[in-house]
């Protein structure tokens, strides 16, 4: 027995695994109940009793010398792990998630395709701008209460250098540099000094719109709602026309739409009146035209301008304006499906 415990002691120098399902092979083989030792041990009864102290060294010893070996290996299998992971190079890889269009742009972009189609091209302006493209060339009077400071950014050291308030300073931008015919989309982000709110925020977004050529009329101008107004919320929605006032339009008008969430019949989204208002509008001023080099007597035009959040609103029902600006992925990623 002496001699098979020294050959023993021998071979656990030796041994070697290389998998973990190889290192469990040796813990049985060695360690469990019908293994190496547990043999040693039955056999141990039968040794005479003058030889059973040497061999019950021995017989120890080989055991924690078992043990100590297969936690060896066990750790080096453990540390080495990354060498040894089972690496399927034909396994599918995993989707790449892409992010989600915002709600505002989904709605901007089916903006700029309905007026798209009416043959309206895409202008920008700057957002800081001046006094002249937000106010005075938009015939604003002098002590008209939009220049107050209540109402909108200005920067600090330039009174006359401001944050746009909205985006009709596109139009007089256009008008700067082109001649009519002048058709054009102008969606934009805009500032105004509001406490923020769930329903007002110190920017927001708007989309003007603008067409100047010889004999426009306010039938153009109603058509154009109308189209926009079905194609943006269904065919069966209807538009009324209330006279309203804009300092760079006259006759103005602000527009209505059949209440597309109750269908007209009433709901606390249109305070129970059926209609509920998304945009204003009118023929531009000829003191407009003519501030802008145009001439009031051979071209004529009309204007109107929405607010983005305001159509989103209608569409997708968000009751909190501010969500459109904390990038909250979990809201986010709800229109998904919308684009
Ligand atoms: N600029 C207006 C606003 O911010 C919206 C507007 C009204 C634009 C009438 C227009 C218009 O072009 O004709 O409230």
């Amino acid at each position: 027995m002496i001699a098979k415990i020294k050959q023993l002691l021998e071979e656990v120098e030796a041994i070697k695994a290389n998998t973990a399902n190889e290192l469990e092979t040796l813990r049985i083989k060695y360690l469990s109940k019908k293994g190496v030792i547990n043999d040693l041990m039955n056999e141990f009864r039968n040794v005479p009793s003058d030889q059973k102290r040497e061999v019950g060294i021995m017989l120890n010893q080989l055991k924690t010398a078992l043990q100590e070996k297969i936690n060896k290996l066990r750790e080096d299998l453990e540390n080495n792990d990354n060498d040894v992971v089972d690496l399927d190079l034909t396994r599918t890889s995993y989707p790449v998630r892409l992010g989600t269009r915002h709600p505002l742009t989904i709605v901007k972009n089916e903006i700029i395709d309905i007026f798209g189609r009416l043959g309206f091209t895409i202008a920008e302006g700057p957002e800081i701008e001046d006094d002249w493209h937000v106010f005075s060339a938009l015939n604003f009077a002098e002590d008209h209460p939009a220049r107050d400071m209540q109402d909108t950014f200005f920067i600090e050291s330039h009174p006359d250098i401001l944050l746009r308030t909205h985006t009709s300073s596109v139009q007089t931008r256009v008008m700067g540099y082109s001649k009519p015919p002048i058709r054009i989309i102008c969606p934009g982000r805009v500032f105004r000094n509001e406490a923020i709110s769930y329903r007002a925020h110190c920017f927001f977004h708007q989309v003007e719109a603008l067409y100047i050529d010889k004999n426009v009329s306010f039938t153009d101008l109603k058509q154009a709602l109308l189209l926009f107004a079905k194609e943006m919320f269904g065919a069966e929605t209807k538009i009324r026309l209330r006279p309203s006032y804009f300092p760079f339009t006259e006759p103005s008008a602000e527009m209505d739409i059949s209440c597309n969430i109750c269908g007209g019949k009433g709901c606390p989204f249109c305070k129970h009146t059926g209609w509920v208002e998304i945009l204003g509008c009118g023929m531009v001023d000829p003191n407009v035209l003519e501030s802008n080099g145009i001439d009031s007597k051979e071209y004529s035009g009309y204007a109107l301008g929405m607010g983005v959040e305001r159509i989103a609103n209608l569409k997708y029902q968000v009751k909190d304006l501010r969500m459109f600006s904390e990038n909250d992925t979990r809201f986010l990623k709800e229109f998904e499906a919308a684009h």
